[in-house]
């Protein structure tokens, strides 16, 4: 579903992580759509080519990557700039769930969740800042979550993890402000992708229909969060800052 003009995002450069599979792939997919070049980052080599492959217009480009946290995430990202040129924005999507009790939870599942997202987010914030990196005005995305915003059993890690991605982008969006670099969050709900029909294997259907049932407008589906990135990566969205969108189909609401 394609809901912004082909030209919104003509002659920007993106990097997007995750995009190897769900809203990152379908975000990747918007992007280009709109006129965007794409840099797509993932691990999985085939479904990173696959994305590639779908990608529409010219000008894209593959950075595999394991986001682990390492500092050389930096440095691979500034030397992708220098290679194909300054990038206006990027969407940070990819993650991992966890869903276990705080008894299961230790020291390697900790690093685990908040390496892909928290520490690849300031990775990925500290390669924009550097010099030729990302050009001023653009926009950084994070991926955050409602579980950041309300407790469920089993969540504290990843909840944690969510919390801190909408702290750190409220900082972050000062620090970058003197340059018109505007940095926000969007805070989803359940998005059937393949992450959540994983989730859903260890449910029941009862409690899969009352998961559901919280969701006032059913399930998310990849392209909304899409259509939210597209809108915040270009002209649409350039007097938010520092935001943690909630797009939850009415999760929150009560
Ligand atoms: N689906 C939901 O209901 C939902 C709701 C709220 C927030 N979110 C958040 O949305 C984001 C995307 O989730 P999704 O549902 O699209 O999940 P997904 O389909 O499982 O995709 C996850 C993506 O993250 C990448 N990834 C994970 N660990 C990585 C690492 N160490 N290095 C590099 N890439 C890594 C994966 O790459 P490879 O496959 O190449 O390894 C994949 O592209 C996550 O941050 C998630 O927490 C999801």
């Amino acid at each position: 579903m394609q809901v912004f003009n082909e030209q919104y995002l003509a002659g920007k450069r993106v990097l997007v992580t995750g995009a190897s599979s769900g809203i990152g792939r379908q975000t990747a997919i918007a992007l280009a759509a709109c006129g965007a070049r794409v840099c797509a980052s993932g691990r999985d080599a085939t479904r990173l080519q696959a994305t590639l492959d779908a990608l529409a217009g010219t000008g894209h480009g593959l950075l595999p990557l394991d986001l682990n946290g390492d500092d050389t995430i930096t440095e691979a990202i500034q030397a992708d700039a220098k290679a194909h040129g300054a990038f206006h924005g990027a969407f940070h999507s990819a993650g991992v769930s966890m869903v276990r009790p705080i008894k299961m939870c230790k020291r390697k599942q900790f690093d685990d969740v908040f390496a892909s997202s928290v520490q690849s987010a300031l990775a990925i914030a500290r390669a924009m800042s550097l010099r030729g990196v990302m050009e001023d005005g653009g926009s950084l995305v994070f991926m955050s979550s409602v579980a950041g915003l309300r407790g469920q059993t089993g969540m504290s890690l990843y909840s944690a993890a969510k919390a801190a991605m909408d702290g750190m982008t409220r900082s972050l969006a000062v620090e970058f402000a003197p340059r018109g670099i505007r940095v926000n969050a969007v805070c989803a709900g359940a998005i059937e992708t393949p992450m959540h029909s994983s989730l859903l294997t260890t449910l029941n259907d009862d409690s899969i229909e009352a998961y559901r049932s919280k969701h006032l407008l059913g399930f998310g589906q990849p392209d909304d969060v899409a259509n939210a990135v597209t809108f915040l990566m270009g002209q649409g969205g350039r007097w938010m800052t520092g935001t943690s969108l909630v797009l939850d189909g009415g999760y929150t609401v009560r």
